[in-house]
């Protein structure tokens, strides 16, 4: 059977309250006695029994001893039950008890009720002896959580989390993230003790994380711990009414022209506006014009700034003032020239041919 380790031991002291769990063992000395640890209410873990099987019955003797050993000195307690009488040994806490079956009973038990324990049958056709092994865990309390800084920038800063358990035992520690157990990779480290959980974050791991102290026999988990992540902008949505085309944006003189600067950030974006290089009085993500005149046009620059993620993106449209088409300038219709030597031609011959069809008419008549 695994020995208890040392820490688990010393930690014993301190607490009042334990879980416990027991191995079956082991060293039998005879045939068919067999202890079989029974817990009574493991999640409370005040009371443990180890039963036993294959003990005879009747004129019996049942006497329990701490230890690997039926040493008298360290006797907790004996049943005659000829006398119907409970003998308790020098090792007796006032917590240990027989039955009258023969079943070791401790009673809110301890960290230092860990250890062998055994058991001497006795009944006129001789003496049985066996020898089981009882480990006793602590109860765990909920471990605090801190952490570094509870806003980080996505994949800039690093974060740490801290598990601060509230017992000085023998306890593994594991931590999650969105109640998926977390271990070392590429993004995550942890403390050899796994006690700190550092890494960068992006913009969708804002938790929740907590840390859990567990040992075979209990668990607690942290409370959960959220992250403000800030992040962006990555790119800058730019949009007009009316639309722009290649970067230009077409308007009547007289008409209202608004262009939207749109980003997606963490805080949100600060907005600066300008107008051919000359700052605007605008901190708007969203620039309006009213009643457009010459004095509006140009290039208008939207700058897009996050102050935490410290990231800055622009971007420019041109507004110019869109000529509505007439016929004096512009024609409907263009007619190349080749086309109108084609036409031409085509229009001469046309007319040759009528007024040949005429000339034969008039001669062909008379
Ligand atoms: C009982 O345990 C002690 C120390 O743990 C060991 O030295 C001894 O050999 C054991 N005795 C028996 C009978 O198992
Ligand atoms: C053990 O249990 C018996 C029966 O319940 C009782 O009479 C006896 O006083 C108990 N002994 C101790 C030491 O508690
Ligand atoms: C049980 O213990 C009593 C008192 O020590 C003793 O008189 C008796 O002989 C024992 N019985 C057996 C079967 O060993
Ligand atoms: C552990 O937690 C318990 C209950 O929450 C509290 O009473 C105790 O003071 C804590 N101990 C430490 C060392 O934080
Ligand atoms: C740390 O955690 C790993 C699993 O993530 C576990 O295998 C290891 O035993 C833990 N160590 C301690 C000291 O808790
Ligand atoms: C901006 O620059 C363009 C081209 O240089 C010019 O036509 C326009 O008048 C300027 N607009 C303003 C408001 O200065």
């Amino acid at each position: 059977m695994k020995p208890p380790s040392e820490p688990l031991l010393r930690a014993g002291s301190y607490c009042k309250r334990f879980l416990l769990t027991a191995y079956l063992l082991a060293s039998m000395t005879t045939s068919e006695l067999i202890l079989v640890p029974e817990y009574l209410n493991k999640v409370q873990g005040d009371t443990l029994s180890w039963r036993i099987h294959g003990a005879p019955t009747g004129d019996v003797n049942y006497t329990w001893y701490r230890g690997n050993e039926s040493i008298e000195g360290k006797m907790l307690v004996s049943y005659i039950s000829s006398l119907l009488s409970w003998i308790p040994g020098p090792e007796n806490t006032g917590r240990e008890n027989v039955t009258d079956r023969g079943f070791l009973r401790i009673t809110e038990v301890e960290f230092s009720d860990t250890g062998n324990y055994t058991v001497v049958v006795a009944s006129p056709e001789g003496s049985q002896e066996a020898t089981g092994w009882i480990q006793v865990w602590e109860k765990l309390f909920q471990p605090d959580i801190t952490v570094s800084q509870a806003a980080v920038v996505e994949y800039v800063d690093i974060v740490n989390f801290t598990c601060h358990p509230n017992n000085t035992g023998d306890f593994q520690i594991q931590w999650y993230y969105s109640y998926v157990p977390v271990s070392e990779d590429y993004q995550w480290s942890l403390s050899s003790d796994n006690r700190t959980l550092s890494g960068w974050v992006s913009r969708f791991h804002h938790g929740p994380y907590y840390c859990q102290v567990s040992n075979p026999a209990n668990s607690q988990r942290s409370a959960l711990q959220n992250l403000q992540i800030y992040y962006g902008p990555d790119s800058i949505d730019m949009s007009s009414i009316p639309f722009f085309y290649l970067g230009t944006i077409n308007a009547k003189l007289g008409s209202d022209v608004t262009v939207y600067c749109q980003t997606t950030a963490q805080p949100p974006c600060l907005y600066r506006w300008l107008l051919n290089d000359t700052a605007l009085d605008v901190t708007n993500s969203t620039f309006s014009i009213r009643t457009m005149s010459w004095g509006d046009v140009g290039t208008y620059r939207c700058i897009a700034e996050n102050p935490t993620t410290q990231v800055v993106l622009y971007s420019t449209v041109t507004l110019q003032v869109h000529e509505p088409p007439s016929l004096s300038k512009r024609p409907f219709y263009t007619i190349y020239k080749g086309t109108v030597i084609f036409l031409s031609i085509g229009i001469g011959l046309g007319l040759l041919n009528l007024i040949g069809g005429f000339i034969f008419y008039l001669v062909s008549r008379r």
